[in-house]
């Protein structure tokens, strides 16, 4: 509309005199602020922006690509891709522990995003080196490391989202969205011209499905869980109630969760012995606290259905009814 068009044309101008005729790297993560973020210095300063998009391997379904169609296929921004999908589950193999997990996979992704970056500042043939690191921060991320809401005095999960970048670079910080809440940021991504779905879509933590499958992550678990899960939130973007509201919409986050211990089942005359999932589906306003979503039935059969035929692997579904506190959203 003529509002949102407005402020793009004053963003756009404020990152054009802000980084001059100067290099920008943005990390790119296809969560919704990155990918807004990216959008809007594209269109301000277009080749001089540099996207890192870090594949740790942990991602959903095709993922990937996806990013990468939508960035470098229609937006037409550079976007370098590094596929360290081996390097994160070389170095996770054996390791059992949540917070373990979390610490490698937040400290490899600085380490091979920092190496780009690197790569970035020195510049290379005619280009001369990089010297802003742009960031998706929006307003409440300003407010709570601002400590302006009150922290928690125990740390329940480390996040990997990483503090501290800019300066261990050594580069300027670009913030456009800085300003702006949530509802905001997807408005802007709308405008210029993400699809409704990017830009609407539930939460993804930063390491991924890495925290979704209970322990040791295995590649044989990861390629059983993004197919899982692919089912599910189709089957979720799917199904409407009442009114017409999608259940993926009318829910907060969704997700399935990989339990690598085996249940006895059935299939033709066969006995099979295979693992099991859990599907989590919550509705909240803040993520501090969540309730399940009561799923209709109906939904779930279907969904059940569809993992057990499909996946052949897992032969139970289960559904999680713990609400936050005490359970957390995540299971790690
Ligand atoms: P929990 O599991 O603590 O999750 O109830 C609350 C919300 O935070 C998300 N989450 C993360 N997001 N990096 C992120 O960017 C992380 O390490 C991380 N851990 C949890 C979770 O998906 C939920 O939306």
């Amino acid at each position: 509309d003529w509002i949102m068009g407005n402020y793009i044309e004053e963003a756009v101008a404020k990152i054009r005199e802000q980084v001059g005729d100067e290099e920008v790297i943005l990390g790119l993560s296809g969560g919704v602020d990155s990918s807004v973020a990216a959008a809007l210095i594209h269109r301000a300063i277009g080749d001089q922006l540099t996207c890192v998009f870090v594949d740790h391997g942990l991602l959903r379904l095709n993922e990937g690509d996806m990013v990468m169609d939508m960035f470098s296929g229609r937006l037409h921004a550079k976007v370098i891709r590094v596929d360290a999908s081996e390097l994160f589950l070389g170095a996770l193999a054996g390791v059992t522990d949540p917070e373990k997990k979390r610490k490698i996979i937040g400290g490899l992704f600085v380490d091979v995003f920092k190496a780009e970056a690197d790569k970035l500042k020195a510049g290379t043939g005619g280009h001369k080196g990089a010297t802003f690191l742009a960031q998706g921060t929006i307003y409440p991320d300003v407010v709570e490391s601002g400590g302006t809401k009150t922290k928690k005095a125990t740390t329940i999960k480390s996040h990997h989202n990483v503090g501290g970048l800019p300066e261990q670079l050594g580069l300027k910080l670009l913030e456009p969205l800085r300003e702006l809440f949530k509802d905001e940021v997807r408005e802007l991504g709308v405008a210029l011209g993400l699809p409704a779905d990017m830009v609407y879509r539930h939460p993804f933590p930063g390491p991924g499905l890495g925290v979704r499958i209970l322990g040791e992550i295995k590649p044989e678990y990861v390629k059983l869980l993004q197919r899982a899960d692919a089912i599910f939130i189709e089957e979720l973007r799917a199904a409407r109630d009442a009114s017409g509201k999608s259940w993926y919409d009318l829910t907060s986050q969704a997700f399935t969760v990989f339990l690598p211990v085996k249940s006895v089942g059935v299939m033709g005359d066969g006995r099979t012995y295979d693992y099991v999932v859990a599907l989590r589906a919550v509705q909240t306003s803040d993520f501090m606290t969540a309730d399940w979503a009561e799923l209709p039935y109906s939904l779930l059969k279907k969904v059940s259905g569809r993992i057990i035929n499909e996946v052949r692997g897992i032969n139970r579904v289960t559904y999680d009814v713990s609400s936050k506190p005490p359970a957390t959203i995540e299971w790690e």
